[in-house]
């Protein structure tokens, strides 16, 4: 397993390498990152001096763009990727008793994965149902008009 994530990293940093010569300079860092995560589920941190090596920055470059860009992750997630919107309109809407109901349930903070591995939460900032908000994704699902007091039942839905 260990050995299948290092030759998918080796192999997306080769097309990287060779976009980033033929195509952008300086290379897209992020677009790179973003291609490391979905394959691998996230950007491991010893990975770091490879990413940089590859792309031809330093690892600084790296690690500034993987700390500043919260869809970044160097854990692999949990079972359920829950987004929390704190887009302008789910402020409006009270997210925040929202997001005080996911720490609540899960024990966890924005950015942490429950012990058991089931949950994830991030923060997103819309995800395009402004109108019912406040609005979360579980996954590809789109909850809105979700309730403080349902957050649970809702979590329930998810194994
Ligand atoms: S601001 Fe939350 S869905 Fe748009």
């Amino acid at each position: 397993m260990v050995e299948e994530g290092l030759s998918a990293l080796a192999a997306i940093l080769e097309r990287c390498r060779l976009n980033h010569t033929t195509q952008s300079r300086p290379p897209n860092i992020l677009q790179s990152l973003l291609a490391i995560q979905k394959a691998l589920g996230s950007v491991p941190l010893h990975a770091v001096g490879e990413i940089a090596h590859a792309l031809e920055v330093t690892e600084a470059d790296v690690a500034g763009v993987l700390s500043y860009y919260p869809e970044l992750r160097t854990r692999p997630p949990g079972r359920h990727l829950i987004r929390i919107c704190i887009g302008e309109s789910c402020v409006a809407n009270h997210c925040d008793r929202v997001l005080a109901a996911l720490r609540d349930a899960l024990n966890i903070d924005v950015g942490e994965t429950t012990m058991d591995g089931r949950f994830t939460v991030q923060r997103i900032y819309c995800v395009g149902n402004c109108a019912v908000g406040p609005s979360l994704m579980v996954d590809d699902d789109v909850h809105g008009r979700v309730a403080p007091q349902k957050v649970g039942e809702l979590l329930n839905e998810y194994e």
